[in-house]
This record gives structure tokens, C-alpha cells and sequence, in this order.
């Protein structure tokens, strides 16, 4: 790795529901987290069964400055950081709701140009990738499998050298499966819904299927094809759609333990469905370690089940400020920034663009 200056980086990500802003450090491949301010728009949403953009952006602007505030003055107590010690601000710039990034990118460019900072871009994926970094030491070895495993995506990628070598395609010429349809997340969040339980789905089937038995439904695993390393669950979807129908038909509402024995089913469908691919991406490529990230990297029977593979520390699994600070460093060790007049025409991009 370069041998470069510490690093202070403020960085903001409103791509979805989550308003937050951390003040990551790095030092070598490691990166402290100073602060991590995160507002969860999900009480907000819930009762819509789902993110509703607009509603996302306006939270977004009102609750942004606040989040800023309070990961600043974390990293000043936390590290006796001040908003002089900073050496650049970072930004989700894409995939996401555009107007939910919007918000994140204007106040981003009015702190940089405000404060005389170069400003980071950031690919909101790359920022999963480079998760796994905050707060731990790693032995990294390559090739390895890079898993982003979220409630947008679900994509494989072979990975040959570290984040600080990756050039601005990586995610587009890394890639060797996908999902041609639903993600991972969204397969967990729409069987949710359609067993009556809360958004998001992911984090209450990982709790409820801890009560039931994954063998009582059988499930499809899609696309069992050795020769593919893409996914498919809108499959799963709809099996789970007819056994609700049918459970309905004897009970209405679901009983609880019918519930159960479905989460852990469906749970265990989809974990079943990405452990064949990265199993088989291994053998094809001879990977020698499986980098696991996104929000279904939460998911405990995944984590048990995957137990060599690296994952990010918990909280830095799901959608936070400090993996975009992540990414912004290692993209900033390549002078990938922009400063002065030229980052006053940076946009949003709603597009993951490979
Ligand atoms: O990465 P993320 O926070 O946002 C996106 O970039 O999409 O991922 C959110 C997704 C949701 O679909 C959510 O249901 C899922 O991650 N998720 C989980 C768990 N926690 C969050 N899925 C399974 N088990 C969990 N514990
Ligand atoms: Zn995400």
C-alpha cells in the first residue's frame, strides 16, 4: 500500500432511508470510524410497506445538518477532531433514489467548496465492498470473492487486488454474477410483507426464523445450473405468495408458528441460493477468500453458515456514512477527487451503471 499521510474524511450517505454522516480515518488498509451519525427513516416508511422516495428526500434535508452536528462533535470528543482536522468530504454520488442523493450531494458540495476541501464521489456498492475494512485488521488474499448482498443488489465479483489498486470500472469488469431479477434483500423484504410482517423484512425473518423449521416448506432454488453465477428470486416470491394463500385458507390471520416455520424456510431458500453460486464461483476461480457484504451480511444463519468468509463488524453492514468514508480513502490514495470551481457541476446518479 502507498505510503500516504493519515487521512480525515467526513462522509455523507442519503441514498436510501438511512441519513448518515461519519468522520473515517485511514492509516494503511485499516480505517477507524471517529463518528457515525445515522438516522433510520424506517419507523417513517413502515407503514407504507415500503421506501416512498419523496417522503425519503424531505427527511433527508431535514435531518442531514443534525446527523453532520453530531458526527462531528463525536470525533471531537471520541479523538479531539475538529472540522479543521478534515481533509476532504466524501459523497454517495450513485446507485440510489436520485432525490434521496440529491440532498446528500448538495450538501456535500456546499460543505467542500464552503470549507476549501476536495470533494469525493463515491459508488455506493464500492462502499459495501469497502466495509470490511473499518475497525479490522485483515489478512487479505487473492483472488478472493466479493459478495454485495443488499436489499438493490445481489452481484458477484472477482477481486484481484486490493481496494487501493481498484480503477473507476472495477464494479463493471469485477463482475461475474448477478441477479436477473429481485436482490437477495428485497427477496427477504417482499416475503416479509406478504407474511403480514413489517418493513424492512430481512432483519424480523433472520429474528422469527430462529423459532421455526426450515424443512417444513420446500422452496425453490432457482437456477441450479453449474455453469451459472447468476440468481434468481422472484420464484421463491411467489411460492411463498401461494403457501400464505393456502395457510390463509385454514387460518386468518397466519398462526404465529406457520409464520415461523415460513421465515425460516424462506430464509433458508435464500441462503441456500447464494451459498451454491459462491460456491461454485469458488471452484471456477480458485478464490482463495469470500468478502460477504451489504444488509443480508447481517443475516445470522447466513454468517454461520459462511463462517470463513470476512464480513463487515455488524453495524457497518447495513447502509452507513463510515463505509462511503471507506471508499473515499482509498479513492483519494489514487487522487480520485475534485476540488475548487470543477466540483460545483458534480451530480447525482440514480444508476448502478454496470
Ligand atoms: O445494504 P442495505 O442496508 O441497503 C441497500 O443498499 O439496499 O441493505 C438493506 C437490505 C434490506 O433488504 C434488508 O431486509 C436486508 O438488507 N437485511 C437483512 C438483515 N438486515 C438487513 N437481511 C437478512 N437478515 C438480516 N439480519
Ligand atoms: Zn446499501
Amino acid at each position: 500500500m502507498a505510503d500516504k499521510e493519515l487521512s480525515k474524511i467526513l462522509s455523507i450517505e442519503t441514498s436510501c432511508d438511512e441519513c448518515s454522516v461519519s468522520i473515517v480515518e485511514g492509516s494503511g488498509p485499516k480505517l477507524t470510524v471517529h463518528g457515525l451519525a445515522t438516522f433510520s427513516q424506517v419507523k417513517i416508511h413502515a407503514p407504507f410497506g415500503g421506501v416512498v422516495p419523496e417522503v425519503a428526500s424531505r427527511n433527508h434535508l431535514e435531518v442531514l445538518p443534525s446527523m453532520i452536528k453530531e458526527a462531528i462533535d463525536q470525533a471531537k470528543s471520541k479523538s479531539g477532531i475538529t472540522q479543521n482536522d478534515l481533509d476532504a468530504i466524501a459523497v454517495t454520488q450513485r446507485p440510489g433514489l436520485v432525490g434521496a442523493l440529491l440532498v446528500g450531494v448538495s450538501a456535500a458540495k456546499a460543505m467542500a467548496y464552503a470549507l476549501h476541501k476536495p470533494l469525493i464521489p463515491v459508488h455506493h456498492l464500492e462502499g459495501h465492498a469497502c466495509s470490511i475494512f473499518l475497525e479490522q485488521d485483515l489478512d487479505l488474499k487473492f483472488p478472493a470473492l466479493l459478495a454485495i448482498v443488499s436489499g438493490g443488489h445481489t452481484t458477484l465479483h472477482l477481486v484481484t487486488s486490493p481496494p487501493w489498486e481498484w480503477d473507476s470500472e472495477f464494479l463493471k469488469t469485477s463482475c461475474i454474477g448477478k441477479s436477473r431479477d429481485d436482490a437477495a434483500g428485497e427477496a427477504f423484504d417482499k416475503t416479509a410483507k406478504l407474511m403480514g410482517l413489517g418493513y424492512p423484512g430481512g432483519a424480523l425473518i433472520d429474528e422469527l426464523s430462529k423459532k421455526g423449521n426450515p424443512k417444513r416448506f420446500s422452496l425453490p432454488r432457482a437456477l441450479p445450473q453449474k455453469d451459472i453465477l447468476d440468481f434468481s428470486f422472484s420464484g421463491l416470491k411467489t411460492a411463498v405468495s401461494l403457501i400464505v394463500k393456502d395457510l390463509k385458507k385454514e387460518n386468518e390471520p397466519l398462526r404465529e408458528s406457520d409464520v415461523w416455520d415460513l421465515c425460516a424456510s424462506t430464509q433458508e431458500a435464500i441462503v441456500d441460493a447464494l451459498i451454491l453460486k459462491i460456491e461454485l464461483a469458488i471452484k471456477k476461480y480458485k478464490c482463495r477468500q469470500v468478502w460477504f457484504v451489504g444488509g443480508v451480511a447481517a443475516n445470522t444463519r447466513l454468517r454461520s453458515a459462511l463462517g470463513q468468509a470476512v464480513f463487515p463488524l455488524r453495524p457497518y453492514s447495513t447502509d452507513n456514512a463510515a463505509m462511503i468514508g471507506a471508499a473515499a480513502y482509498f479513492r483519494w490514495l489514487q487522487g480520485h477527487y475534485v476540488s475548487g470551481e470543477r466540483l460545483l457541476t458534480l451530480n447525482a446518479h440514480a444508476s448502478a451503471q454496470f
